[in-house]
């Protein structure tokens, strides 16, 4: 069994020692989980060249830490509580060995359609139970999924699957989002006719409407389950082998597709899960992010079932068919442990305390949030209205590149501060440094955080791109894994995360590239360039400014303009990274030297209208402005 804390005198002292001897820590810890074959050693690295390497030499596959390792004494307990769309449709239940049977069946499917360990399986559905089935069928026969989030539109997606190599995507019909149908399967044929490599697609039924299926490329999922094999074997894996590719954005246009393997994954995973939620035997633990995310991932599907949880998947939106959606699945289903975003915290919270009413709420223990940060309002209305003052918050940071949560207390052990990530886990080495990458010693500072030494979760590489990998993650602060975020260390030694550093920006936890929306906005016939920024916005978190510049109108004017920039977004992108702001901008306030001067445009969108610091290195002042009359209209 994988060790839980349970004081804080504990996390004192296994913290030390998790850093005064990282391999002994982790080793000890990889010793609970069933490997085929033990490592011959624990870790090699290198953080110059972006190398790691945990349990080296060790054979497992993970789908036998959640199956066969768990089946004795689990079998019937659920796995997966699966709660619809539609609450007046039924909910399903899926027990460990149904589970099992499912994801071997499934196993067979992929076999049986030519998959091979190595292969790359993408996988663009909505969240279903076979969403979990079909990450963990890759995982038993060693093929490498990578799921996309099916709000991202075909031409993400196509690009996506170009750059993953992908031979089989799995897919559905549609999918069921609150009062909204979305069209799944149309874009996942856009995407597929995009690139050049998927050669087979597996379509699941879940809408019912009727779709066209290609003849020798698309097979449904329920025909090709009927004649599939109950048992398959698990595929020996190296402890360092891809488990899955998830991409995510970053400061320039191209999304990364983050690499992470196997061993270390499921022992981080693992460990922080239990630790940070205190899951104990027979909890209900409920994540509602999107198994299209690191989130979901590492926090829905691999930590919780890696640790023999149930796990509760909902396919809806917290707001449908009325705001108290979550409290009335909390409730229905006995949720103890509950795991969400500020972002819906916030939206729920502006909604006002009728949807509250008659909710019990009483079996709740734990609250965590992720994504970003948490003001503290909206920490004090959780902590206060759902937690009923009872329930520890736990406030975690960490990234898609980390794997598993990085700075986060354990609940109810660490003390905690309202909008405070509060402590490094085990095994985990912050640091601060300033601009000049001097590492900033002792209490009461403030800079950006980075990682000094590395943790089994930690993601290996970008996906075809090792240069971009170090270049983007080991090159700024040469020694230390760069997280892009800002932190301030209080006078007591605990972390706050201040917000990203770099050109991305964190719309509803969601992480959008400035550069990818520039160049979505950017294809428009009309537009000659743009700059984009990110706004403080109450719900939202971060919003999208987006400063364009048009010297041709169409016969819309400035309106239609908008509105075309908005559809084009939604094409390139996604409905969720459309700008909250478009100002049309005669010019961007650039330097001699042809650079947008950002900070300008980020004061302006923050409602300044003065302060500007510096503005004489610029090519023209006067713009700026013109800039600052436009907004007000905006
Ligand atoms: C970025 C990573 C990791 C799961 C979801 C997001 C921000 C994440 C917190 C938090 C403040 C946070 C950071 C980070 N972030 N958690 N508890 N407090 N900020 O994963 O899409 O890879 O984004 O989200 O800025 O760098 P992601």
């Amino acid at each position: 069994m994988v060790p839980k804390i349970s004081t804080l005198g504990g996390y004192i002292f296994e913290y030390q020692k998790s850093v005064t001897n990282p391999t002994g820590f982790w080793s000890n810890i990889a010793e609970s989980f069933y490997w085929r074959k033990k490592w011959d050693h624990v870790l090699d690295w290198d953080f110059r060249s972006g190398y790691t390497n945990w349990f080296h030499g060790a054979k497992l596959n993970l789908t036998e830490n959640i199956f066969e390792r768990h089946l004795f004494f689990r079998g019937n307990q659920p796995a997966i509580i699966w709660e619809p769309n539609d609450p007046s449709e039924t909910h399903r239940t899926l027990t460990y060995s149904e589970l099992f049977t499912e994801v071997q069946r499934f196993s067979n499917v992929l076999k049986g359609l030519g998959i091979k360990k190595g292969d790359r399986v993408a996988i663009y559905l909505p969240m279903v139970p076979e969403l979990v089935i079909a990450l963990l069928a890759c995982a038993r026969i060693g093929a490498v999924h990578s799921v996309i989030f099916a709000g991202f539109s075909a031409q993400s997606l196509g690009e996506r699957l170009q750059d993953a190599g992908a031979k089989l995507l799995i897919t559905s019909d549609g999918g069921f989002r609150g009062s909204k149908t979305i069209p799944i399967k149309q874009i996942a044929d856009d995407a597929m006719n995009m690139c050049k490599c998927v050669s087979t697609a597996i379509v699941l039924k879940r809408t019912g409407e009727s779709i066209p299926m290609v003849d020798g490329r698309d097979h449904w999922y329920h025909d090709l389950m009927k004649d599939a094999g109950d048992t398959c074997e698990a595929e020996e894996m190296d402890s360092e082998d891809p488990l899955f590719i998830l991409y995510t954005s970053g400061s320039t246009g191209k999304p990364k597709g983050l690499v992470h393997t196997t061993g270390g994954y499921m022992v981080y995973t693992a460990y922080t899960f239990k630790n940070v939620f205190q899951y104990g035997d027979g909890d209900v633990y409920f994540c509602s992010a999107d198994i299209g995310w690191i989130t979901g991932h590492s926090y829905l599907v691999y930590g919780p079932l890696l640790s023999g949880a149930t796990s509760l998947m909902f396919e809806g939106v917290p707001t449908w068919p009325d705001a108290g959606r979550f409290w009335d699945i909390i409730d229905k289903h006995k949720v103890n442990q509950f795991y969400t975003a500020p972002t819906a915290i916030r939206s729920l919270m502006a909604l006002g305390m009728d949807w509250l009413q008659n909710k019990s709420l009483a079996t709740l223990k734990v609250l965590g949030t992720v994504g970003e940060p948490i003001n503290e309002a909206a920490w004090h209305w959780y902590h206060d209205h759902i937690g009923k003052n009872r329930c520890p918050i736990v406030d975690t940071w960490w990234q898609t590149e980390t794997g598993g949560i990085m700075i986060s207390p354990m609940a109810g052990i660490t003390p905690t501060k309202p909008s405070y990530a509060t402590m490094p886990l085990m095994g985990i080495q912050p640091m601060i440094v300033d601009q000049n990458g001097k590492q900033l010693m002792g209490n009461s500072v403030e800079g950006n955080l980075c990682i000094g030494y590395p943790w089994p979760g930690m993601a290996r590489t970008i996906w075809g791109d090792h240069e971009r990998f170090v270049n983007t993650y080991f090159t700024t602060y040469p020694g230390l894994y760069f997280t892009g975020d800002g932190v301030k260390r209080d006078e007591d030694g605990y972390y706050r995360i201040l917000g990203r550093v770099d050109d991305v920006i964190n719309v509803s936890g969601h992480r959008l590239g400035t550069a990818e929306i520039e160049n979505a906005i950017n294809e428009h016939p009309l537009v000659d360039e743009s700059a984009v920024v990110g706004f403080s916005h109450p719900i939202k978190g971060q919003g999208i400014y987006a400063y364009v510049v048009c010297t041709h109108f169409s016969t819309g004017g400035e309106e239609g303009i908008r509105n075309s920039i908005m559809m084009a977004v939604s094409t390139m992108i996604g409905p969720f990274a459309k700008p909250d702001k478009i100002q049309i901008v005669t010019g961007l306030p650039k330097t001699r030297s042809g650079k947008i001067m950002r900070r300008i445009l980020l004061k302006i969108a923050e409602g300044k209208t003065s302060e500007f610091g510096d503005i004489t290195t610029l090519l023209d002042p006067e713009i700026v402005n013109d800039i600052v009359k436009g907004a007000k209209e905006v």
